[in-house]
């Protein structure tokens, strides 16, 4: 098995639009899987944006396995993969096929390899008769799926992963977490359910735009809930207009 991929970030600051999304971030995450939580607009979606380089910071520096990957998107293409929140941003081409192809022509495979990497996909998740289907004729939740597939194609060194469960039926959710648990890479999984991110190394959790604690995964979970448990006592909403 190759070493956990390791995510450096060094005094991070991420402003857009003149808005301070994360400020002052600093972590060294060396765990192979790794989960993020945080209130909704806490700044989970930017980080997993920042550390997969699709964007870079305004201030400080995100390094994964020793690489500037806003810099260097060669590199990007093998070391992280991304599964967005949100699947309608991240589909181009109307087949799943396509779909999954694309992202192994990316990394420089024949179009006939990318297409044979693609049924092995779909075949291990049961769905090969997909590989043909028009994506604008699937569910949210099966347009989640794809997406999924796509990235996990791709076998990234780091998988990050953005609430990757959202809107999949029970079943697909169990299948999708067996595969996940025997991923050979390393894994930063953002999730609102604890219970998803059972028996991971270690919790980040982002308050804020900011590192509220970062530490085995039991400790923070234990705190993380119980502040959640207290702010939902108290009912106010208000944290959420800003
Ligand atoms: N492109 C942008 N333009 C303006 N504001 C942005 C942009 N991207 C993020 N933000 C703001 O940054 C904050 C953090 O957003 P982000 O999507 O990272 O939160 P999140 O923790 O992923 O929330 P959720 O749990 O709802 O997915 C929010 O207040 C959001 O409005
Ligand atoms: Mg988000």
């Amino acid at each position: 098995m190759t070493p956990p991929c390791r995510i450096e970030i060094q005094d991070l600051d991420f402003s857009v639009e003149g808005k301070q999304v994360l400020q002052s971030i600093t972590l060294t995450l060396r765990d192979r899987r790794i989960g993020i939580v945080g209130r909704n607009g806490s700044g989970k979606s930017t980080l997993a944006r920042l550390v997969a380089g699709l964007v870079a910071p305004t201030s400080g520096t995100v390094r994964v396995a020793d690489k500037d990957l806003s810099r260097d998107r060669r590199a990007a293409l093998h070391a992280v993969g991304i599964l967005f929140q949100n699947p309608e941003h991240q589909i181009i081409f109307p087949t799943v096929g396509e779909e999954i192809a694309f992202g192994l022509e990316q990394q420089g495979r024949s179009k006939a390899e990318a297409k044979t990497g693609a049924a092995d996909v779909l075949n291990r998740f049961e769905l090969g008769h997909w590989m043909d289907a028009y994506i604008n004729t699937l569910s949210q939740g099966q347009k989640h799926l794809v997406c999924l597939m796509a990235v996990v194609a791709m076998q990234p060194r780091l998988l990050v992963l953005d609430e990757p469960f959202a809107g999949l039926d029970i079943p697909t959710r169990a299948q999708l977490n067996r595969y996940l648990q025997v991923y050979e890479g390393s894994l930063l999984h953002i999730s609102h359910d604890p219970s998803d991110l059972d028996g991971y190394d270690h919790l980040v959790w982002l308050d804020q735009g900011g590192v509220q604690l970062s530490g085995p995964q039991e400790t923070v979970m234990a705190a993380y809930q119980e502040a959640m448990h207290n702010q939902g006592e108290a009912n106010d909403l208000a944290d959420l207009a800003g």
